[in-house]
C-alpha cells in the first residue's frame, strides 16, 4: 500500500486517510457486542454501563468482573467472553503493513524545541502519551499547549487539527485557551470552538465520554487530539477499599485500551495526565508514584515524569518509549504557553 505524502492533496486527504487506515487495520473492523451470540441488549446495556463498550474491551476482561457488574453467571459471563476473543481475532500485520502504518504517524509540538526532540519530534499519533507528577507541575498546561498547537499548520507544528477534552477535574480554562491562541497568532474564539469540552463527574460518566469519542471523530474528522486531564482522579476518588481494586484496575484498562483503539483507527494522538504524590515515606527509589501507575505503565506507549526545576523551570523525562532513549529536558510555562528555556549555553 502507498501513500502519497506530498502537501497538495488537502482537499481529499481525510477521506483518503480513512479509507486507508481502515484497510491496513482490518481487525479493528466494528462488531457491536449485542450482535455477538449469547449477548442481548439487556446485557449488552449492563456490559456498556460497566465500561465494555466494545469487543475488544469485552475480549480482555475477567469474568468474575462480568459475571458480577452483569449480574450474570460465572459460565455466561465466560462463554460470552470467549465470543468476544473471536470476533476480536486479532490480525498479525506484516512488517510491512506495520512499518506503513508507522509512516501515517503525525506529530504535535509541544512548544519546545528540546521537548519536542525528546518525544522524537512532538507528541505522536497512535500513541497514547502520559505525563504524571506532582499538583502544579504542568501537566495541564502541557494539555492546554497541545489543543492550541494541534490547530497550527504543519509547518508550526500542527496538523490543522481540532482537539477533545475530557476534563475529570474541572480545570479545563477557556480563557487559558484564548492566551495561549493569541500568543500563537490563533483567533481566540476559533481555537475554543475547535475543542470539544466533556466535562466526567465520575468514573462512569469518563467511560461514555471515551465511548462517545469514534462518534465525535466520524462528525469532525479534523479531530487529532484527546486529551484526557486526569484520567485517574476520578477513580481514586470513588474507589478507596482495596476489595474494589479489581474492579477499578479494570475499568481503567478498559478506558485505556479503548483510547489506544481510537489513537489507531483515527490516526490522533492520545494525551492522557496522571497526578502523583509525593510520598515522604518512600525511603528508596522514586518517592513520587503514579496512581495506577503499572496499569498505565502498560499501555502508555510514552511516559514523562514532569517535576519543577529552578527558577520557575520545568524538567521533562521521558521514562518509558519502545524506541527511543531515556532522557530530561528543561523547559519553561509562561503567559504565552510552553517554550525552550531562554539561557546561554545550556544546562546539563
Ligand atoms: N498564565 C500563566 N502564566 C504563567 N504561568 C502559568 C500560567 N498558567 C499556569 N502557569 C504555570 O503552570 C502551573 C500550573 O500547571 P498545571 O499544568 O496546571 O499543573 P498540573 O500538573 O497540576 O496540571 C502554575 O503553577 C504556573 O507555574
Ligand atoms: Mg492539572
Amino acid at each position: 500500500m502507498t501513500r502519497k505524502d506530498s502537501d497538495d492533496e488537502d482537499t481529499q486527504q481525510d477521506t483518503t486517510e480513512t479509507q486507508e487506515s481502515s484497510s491496513i487495520l482490518a481487525s479493528d473492523e466494528y462488531v457491536d457486542i449485542k450482535d455477538l451470540p449469547g449477548v442481548g441488549s439487556a446485557v449488552a446495556s449492563k456490559l456498556k454501563g460497566a465500561g465494555y463498550v466494545d469487543v475488544i474491551s469485552l475480549a480482555t476482561a475477567n469474568p468474575q468482573v462480568v459475571s458480577e457488574v452483569c449480574e450474570i453467571g460465572e459460565p455466561t459471563a465466560r462463554k460470552i467472553i470467549a465470543e468476544a476473543r473471536e470476533a476480536a481475532k486479532m490480525n498479525f500485520l506484516s512488517g510491512l503493513e506495520f512499518e506503513d502504518k508507522r509512516k501515517s504517524v503525525q506529530r504535535i509540538s509541544t512548544g519546545s524545541q528540546t521537548f519536542d526532540i525528546l518525544l522524537g519530534g512532538g507528541v505522536e499519533s497512535q500513541s497514547i502519551t502520559e505525563c504524571y507528577g506532582e499538583y502544579g507541575s504542568g501537566k495541564s498546561q502541557i494539555a492546554f499547549q497541545l489543543a492550541i498547537n494541534v490547530q497550527l499548520p504543519k509547518e508550526k507544528g500542527g496538523l490543522e487539527g481540532h482537539a477533545i477534552w475530557i476534563d475529570t477535574e474541572g480545570t479545563f480554562r477557556p480563557s487559558r485557551i484564548e492566551q495561549l491562541a493569541i500568543a500563537k497568532g490563533l483567533d481566540p474564539k476559533e481555537a475554543l470552538q475547535n475543542i470539544k469540552i466533556g466535562r466526567a463527574y465520575s468514573s462512569d460518566h469518563q467511560i461514555l465520554l471515551v465511548d462517545k469519542i469514534p462518534e465525535l471523530i466520524n462528525k469532525d474528522s479534523k479531530i487529532k487530539l484527546i486529551v484526557v486531564d486526569s484520567m485517574m482522579a476520578l477513580f481514586r476518588a470513588e474507589y478507596v477499599g482495596r476489595g474494589t481494586l479489581a474492579d477499578r484496575q479494570q475499568k481503567i484498562n478498559v478506558i485505556l485500551h479503548n483510547l489506544q483503539r481510537i489513537a489507531d483507527r483515527f490516526n490522533v494522538a492520545v494525551y492522557i495526565t496522571n497526578q502523583v504524590m509525593a510520598r515522604p515515606d518512600v525511603l528508596f527509589g522514586d518517592p513520587t508514584v503514579a496512581v495506577g501507575g503499572h496499569i498505565i505503565g502498560h499501555v502508555a506507549t510514552y511516559r514523562i515524569y514532569l517535576r519543577k526545576g529552578k527558577k520557575g523551570t520545568r524538567v521533562a523525562k521521558l521514562v518509558d518509549s519502545p524506541s527511543l532513549p531515556e532522557g530530561e529536558v528543561t523547559f519553561q510555562i509562561t503567559s504565552e504557553g510552553i517554550s525552550d528555556v531562554e539561557e546561554e549555553g545550556k544546562r546539563k
